[in-house]
């Protein structure tokens, strides 16, 4: 007899990750940082390289005083993980299962998906309203099977972001027993203060993330935290890994913190390459959604003319994401990286307007 795998692991797909096609070198494929982390967060983590041969903190101590004191959040609700991607599996698993729906937006990050299949729950999509979340068509979608509400703000991979009074709108008109995640992973880019939306989270049905894999530019150092009340993180702590976050990833994490100034600085050279970038696309004539992120999502004529212009693009080593997995195939996912590599793909996007490739 062949070995199988669980039924419902064996019918789901694989998390689909960035095609490199070989490449070794940064891409403009996955949302990464253009710049580096804060030099003091390089220091810090070359000093904890000395610490791994013990475990690290799996209170993750220092790291939720760092948060709580950047943010001015409530400690006790801090939890973190390896990266945002471990609590959002972590709390989908916890709080869904077979014959349960996790409800999520037509454009919300893929992963929150795989997540549920990974627990046998059943993920569904509220219609998106020009590449935007509508609370409205959430609150229609709702049935007794939901027990999540998945959404991300900013949005990936549409760059959009939910106004916080919607947010709260659309907290007040769920039902209790709904549990609401907003996933913040680009919160740092988004100019609303962010104080109202995490004050949900002390309500017991709410859970709000971040990451510092974006404007902290700390994705290889898998770090992400979240707030939880206590009663809900006691049911996310059973799924996580102990000792998941590496001793030198929470030493780089409360220096990046500690550096506000250099985490502000990036964030507003990218926000200005992003917007320059942008505005080169629209005068060409390419249709984009005002993004508040780190990367733009930049439409074609139809999924052969996406195609071909990925294809171009990876000519001029020029590597950008396909966004059929998103049902999105007339579209091209594009990371803000270094200034140089984005005159050079506005470069390569405007000639090929002007060839009328699509
Ligand atoms: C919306 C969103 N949420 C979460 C994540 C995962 O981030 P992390 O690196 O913290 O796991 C990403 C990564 O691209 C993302 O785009």
């Amino acid at each position: 007899m062949p070995l199988k795998a669980t039924a419902h692991i064996e019918a789901m797909s694989a998390f689909a990750l960035a095609n490199f096609g070989g490449f070794d070198r940064p891409t403009l494929a996955q949302n990464e940082s253009a710049f580096p982390p804060s030099p003091s967060a390089i220091e810090a983590g070359r000093e904890a390289v000395a610490r791994s041969y013990l475990y690290p903190d799996p209170d993750w101590t220092l790291l939720r005083d760092a948060i709580a004191k950047t943010y001015g959040v409530e400690r006790d609700l801090i939890l973190c993980g390896a990266g945002s991607m471990d609590l959002i599996a972590c709390t989908i698993a916890a709080f869904a299962g077979p014959g349960a729906d996790v409800l999520g937006t037509d454009y919300a990050y893929n992963f929150a998906a795989s997540a549920a299949a990974r627990v046998g729950a059943t993920y569904v999509k509220a219609a998106e309203r020009g590449f935007e979340v509508s609370i409205d068509a959430i609150l229609a979608a709702l049935t007794p099977a939901t027990r999540i509400v998945f959404v991300c703000n900013p949005g990936n991979p549409t760059g959009t972001r939910i106004k916080n009074a919607e947010l709260l709108r659309l907290r007040a008109a769920l039902p209790g027993d709904v549990l609401l995640m907003i996933d913040q992973a680009y919160g740092e880019f988004d100019d609303q203060d962010p104080q109202a939306v995490f004050a949900l989270a002390g309500r017991g049905d709410t859970v709000v993330l971040r990451s510092l894999s974006k404007a902290y530019g700390l994705a290889g150092a898998r770090i992400g935290w979240g707030l939880f009340a206590p009663q809900i993180a006691a049911e996310v702590r059973k799924m996580q890994n102990s000792n998941q976050v590496p001793t030198v990833s929470l030493a780089m994490a409360v220096a990046a913190l500690e550096d506000q100034a250099y985490m502000r600085s990036t964030v507003a050279r990218t926000a200005d390459s992003r917007d320059r970038f942008a505005q080169g696309l629209k005068a060409a004539g390419y249709e984009i959604p005002e993004s508040r992120t780190n990367f733009v999502l930049v439409r074609f004529a139809d999924a052969a003319a996406a195609t071909a212009a990925d294809s171009a693009l990876r000519g001029a080593d020029i590597v950008v994401r396909g966004m059929a997995g998103y049902g999105l195939a007339d579209c091209l996912r594009i990371t803000i990286g270094p200034p140089e590599v984005m005159d050079r793909t506005l470069r390569a996007l405007t000639a090929m307007r002007g060839r009328r490739c699509w």
